[in-house]
């Protein structure tokens, strides 16, 4: 597959041509055999690059006043700079943060869990049946990692896959401006998007390009689809789509995004809805992320708990990110013990830590469901229920509370009262779907963490936040 490495909002047209400000990120999967196509160098994996962590600082950067050895032994980049000089970062660390690495999205099938189901079905539904394609899910819930892994497979089937990421404001032309110079085309066919790259086009124009000069199966997989916000270039990509299937198009695409159903992602009208498959990017189940997490901590050289393991695929809730970053902060506990196991001392303490870097980020959410945990100590295991539901099934609603309490806990008169009560002091922390019937909560995130405050001794809230604390200070302040 081939990835467009560009930012979707800045043609830079006047600054020598489209082209220009393109710049094709080839990535294939390393050994996959493309017959007569056109190979695209692999680029090593992020893993495989050294970090050059306990190297020296290079000259001039944080170099040292003067005391000490200057060259001797290792020393973190800028530490000179310091009062106090920070641990050196250690090569068993650097391997944790390899091994749980939360920020780069899984490219290679093989370390793909638990998503054979998605990726058949998203096969026959594209490759085969020639359908567009909306893959959905919650934030860290692994879109990007299911798309580029499904790329690669379409790229195997003879197919030519493209991927670019949306990023801010965009428009239409931007979002396709990108893809065409890798397009498979005539020569014929490269003048004529050319020409369309030279100057504004509209969706006619661009479909008829599509239709008409490519020549091979192409799929344009669009990521991040829920940044564009203009309401006029959703609308046009939904009417190309529609061109382009009315018309046998050999291209299709593939929009991905945050969204608790497709109609987060898109406005499709029927009769395109028809030519579109909907993959949820479901909740990974439990034994699947513990497996996952095995083979992180194996990477890292540590062992496990078996109780451990349990408590980390527990608190990931189905969410690959988070069994990383929980099993990363695990990780790191016995690492600075001198220690290689991890037990369930160290995942408690590793939650901690990892609930501890999400209240610093996130300090108004955090704010809400501290809130809400403290001024109800008598409904928090409806407010806890309302996260586990939210991480399972995305959007919440009374009902469903219900439904889950009547299941977790037996039917009950108070259940009604209780889930009532739980969304209305979750309120600030939701925002209604699409169809404004369900909630769901704003920072997709949030769930494993309101699990995590729910579950702490005390009133269960964490200390308001440094935020939070001036939030309330300038309370009463107009525009606040
Ligand atoms: N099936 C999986 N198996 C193993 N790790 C996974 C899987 N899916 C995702 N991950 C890991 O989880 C993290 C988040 O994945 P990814 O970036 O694909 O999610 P996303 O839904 O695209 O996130 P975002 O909403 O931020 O764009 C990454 O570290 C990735 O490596
Ligand atoms: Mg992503």
């Amino acid at each position: 597959m081939t990835a467009i490495d560009h930012d979707f909002t800045q043609p830079q047209r006047s600054q020598g041509g489209a082209l220009d400000w393109l710049k094709a990120l080839p990535r294939k999967l390393a050994g996959v055999d493309k017959g007569g196509q056109r190979v695209i160098p692999a680029s090593p994996p992020i893993s495989a690059a050294p970090l050059l962590l306990e190297e020296l600082a290079p000259p001039g950067f944080g170099r040292s006043s003067g005391n000490g050895p200057e060259a001797d032994g290792p020393r973190p980049l800028s530490m000179g700079a310091m009062a106090q000089p920070i641990k050196p970062i250690s090569l068993r660390r650097d391997s944790i943060y390899a091994a749980f690495n939360t920020a780069m999205p899984v490219t290679d099938r093989h370390g793909l869990t638990g998503r054979n189901a998605e990726l058949e079905k998203l096969v026959e539904a594209i490759v085969v049946q020639r359908k567009h394609a909306v893959i959905f899910g919650t934030r860290g819930s692994g879109k990007t990692s299911l798309a580029r892994v499904f790329g690669d497979l379409a790229d195997e089937a003879g197919c030519v896959a493209l991927y670019g990421s949306a990023n801010g404001e965009t428009d239409f032309e931007a979002l396709f401006r990108s893809f065409l110079p890798e397009l498979p085309m005539s020569a014929a066919g490269k003048e004529k998007a050319k020409a369309l790259l030279s100057g504004p086009f509209d969706v006619p124009r661009l479909a008829s390009v599509l239709v008409e000069d490519v020549r091979q199966r192409s799929i344009l997989i669009i990521d991040e689809y829920d940044r564009v916000h203009s309401e006029t270039a959703r609308q046009d990509v939904a009417a190309l789509m529609k061109l382009l299937t009315d018309l046998h198009s050999p291209v299709q695409l593939v929009l991905v995004g945050i969204a608790g159903d497709i109609d987060g992602l898109i406005a499709a009208h029927p009769s395109l809805r028809r030519h579109i498959a909907p993959q949820r990017v479901s909740p990974i189940p439990t034994p699947d992320l513990a497996r996952l997490l095995l083979s992180c901590s194996e990477r890292a050289n540590l062992t496990m708990d078996l109780e451990a393991l349990d408590m980390l695929a527990n608190a990931a809730m189905g969410s690959p990110y988070h069994a990383r970053l929980f099993g990363m902060q695990a990780a790191l506990i016995p690492e600075a013990a001198g220690r290689t196991r991890i037990t369930p001392a160290d995942v408690e303490a590793g939650l901690a830590v990892a609930l501890e870097d999400w209240a610093e980020m996130s300090a108004v959410a955090l704010a809400h469901l501290a809130r809400a945990l403290r001024d109800a100590p008598h409904n928090r295991r409806m407010i806890a229920l309302a996260g586990v539901v939210a991480s399972q099934i995305y959007a919440i609603s009374q009902e469903r509370l219900v439904e889950a309490g009547a299941e977790l806990f037996g039917p009950s008169d108070r259940l009604h009262g209780e889930a009532a009560d739980a969304l209305a002091r979750l309120a600030p922390a939701l925002v209604p779907t699409s169809a404004g019937e369900l909630w769901m909560f704003e920072d997709t995130l949030a769930p494993q963490f309101l699990l995590l405050m729910a579950k702490r001794p005390g009133n269960g809230a964490a200390a308001p936040s440094r935020t939070e604390e001036m939030r309330a200070m300038l309370k009463g302040v107009d525009g606040l």
